[in-house]
């Protein structure tokens, strides 16, 4: 897609798409000025959005389409701050993500290295063994996903439970009139697992996430669904962009054996930088969505009130404007003031978590392995066509 956003960027970085309706903008001071006024473009996507949807939603899909839209809007990530947004109803943003913002500072991130390390050492000696993965199912699939886990609370005992949830919450992701019924029984079979767990937190708190998401609940800033809803957004939110992390990362030093040896020469000096890069060159978010909240001029175009925008961290994160040798994979870039995690009062909740979960892998595949070859040719690779991710289905890497 990089050629895409670069001819936008060049000719119309804010471009307005006729076919979905949505302006399209690809350029990395448009990106950041957004995130910062908040006041001008509203997160409350759904909930605001009045306009039918587009492609349109079969008749007998609407009620679907509405249990959808419920479950979007009781998630703290669609929300706004009341001060910017004073007529929003529910809860401010300020005050949802104050529940569990003490959860995820570096300092606290840091006790959950150990876990990250022994599970992956865990899922290295078996590709070690096989001299080859899929790094989609070997090693970023699970990862992510025991981790949010142990962190939320849920029992080793429900592994399996787990993963086949794990392709549910892939779904939550999918939002398409194309896509209706397998996305709303995948949040069915989320809320109807979640629900218990979270009843049982609320009742006797324990020393977990899930206790702590339910601390909103107790303190009157969320109510049941909210809480349900907001740990699966927890669940949700870190496991396939962390997954597109692993996978994008080490795609990219596949094609870049260079890169790799600079990596491998000092893999404990060398690692925080890269994933920085890897995050950057091809990024695991594509885009964020806003709607506007008036009319707004931005680079040289009238955004009407209530239009939807789609701003492009993919094209942001490859802006020459800058980045030097913005299309170059260059693993000890600095400084690199990529927008990976968004900016801005949503930044990404989990970016320690996700830097952390990237850290280790990179710097444990540099330790272990000589060489690492992608088994098929780059241009077979298959992506999932999504707006809002760069997702692989999958990678057989040689090592
Ligand atoms: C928000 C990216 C991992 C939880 C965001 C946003 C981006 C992002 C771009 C901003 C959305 C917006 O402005 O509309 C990523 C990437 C990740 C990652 C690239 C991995 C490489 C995680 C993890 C968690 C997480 C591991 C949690 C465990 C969240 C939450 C929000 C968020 C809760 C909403 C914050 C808010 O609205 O205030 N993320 N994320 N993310 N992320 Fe992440």
């Amino acid at each position: 897609p990089y050629d895409f956003f670069a001819r936008l960027r060049d000719t119309e970085p804010v471009h307005y798409n006729e076919e979905f309706e949505v302006w399209m903008v690809s350029s990395w001071e448009h990106l950041v000025w957004v995130t910062r006024h908040p006041e001008a473009f509203s997160s409350s996507v759904f909930a605001r959005d009045t306009r039918a949807p587009n492609p349109p939603i079969d008749e007998d899909d609407m009620e679907i389409y509405n249990f959808i839209k419920k479950w979007q809007v009781s998630r703290f990530i669609q929300y706004d701050q009341k001060r910017y947004n004073p007529g929003v109803s529910g809860p401010d943003h300020v005050d949802m993500r104050r529940v569990m913002h003490g959860y995820f500072t570096p300092k606290s991130m840091e006790m959950w290295r150990p876990l990250v390390q022994s599970a992956i050492d865990e899922l290295l000696d078996a590709v070690e063994e096989k001299g080859q993965m899929d790094v989609m199912s070997d090693l970023a699939t699970p990862l992510p996903l025991l981790v949010i886990a142990r962190m939320l609370g849920i029992p080793d005992s429900d592994r399996p439970i787990l993963r086949s949830l794990a392709k549910d919450l892939r779904f939550l992701n999918r939002v398409g009139p194309d896509r209706m019924g397998p996305l709303s029984q995948a949040v069915q079979n989320l809320q109807e697992y979640l629900g218990p767990l979270v009843a049982d937190r609320v009742k006797s708190p324990k020393d977990d996430l899930i206790s702590v998401v339910a601390e909103g609940e107790r303190q009157g800033i969320f109510d049941r669904d909210m809480t349900v809803n907001n740990v699966m957004l927890l669940l949700s939110a870190g496991h396939e962009t962390t997954i597109n992390l692993i996978c994008n990362g080490t795609l990219a030093f596949t094609q870049h054996p260079d890169q790799w040896a600079i990596l491998k020469s000092d893999p404990e000096g060398k690692t925080v930088r890269a994933t920085e890069e890897a995050l950057r060159y091809d990024s695991p978010v594509k885009s964020i969505q806003r709607i506007a909240m008036d009319d707004i001029e931005i680079g040289g175009q009238t955004i009407r009130k209530d239009d939807r925008v789609r701003w492009f961290i993919s094209g942001a994160n490859r802006d020459p404007k800058v980045f030097d040798r913005a299309d170059d994979f260059d693993v000890e870039r600095y400084p690199n003031q990529h927008v990976a995690f968004g900016s801005g009062i949503h930044h990404c909740l989990g970016a320690t978590l996700a830097r952390l979960e990237g850290q280790e892998i990179f710097r444990n595949l540099a330790n272990r392995f000589d060489t690492m070859e992608l088994e098929i040719p780059v241009k077979d690779v298959e992506y999932d066509h999504v707006l809002t991710f760069r997702a692989v289905e999958s990678l057989p890497v040689k090592v």
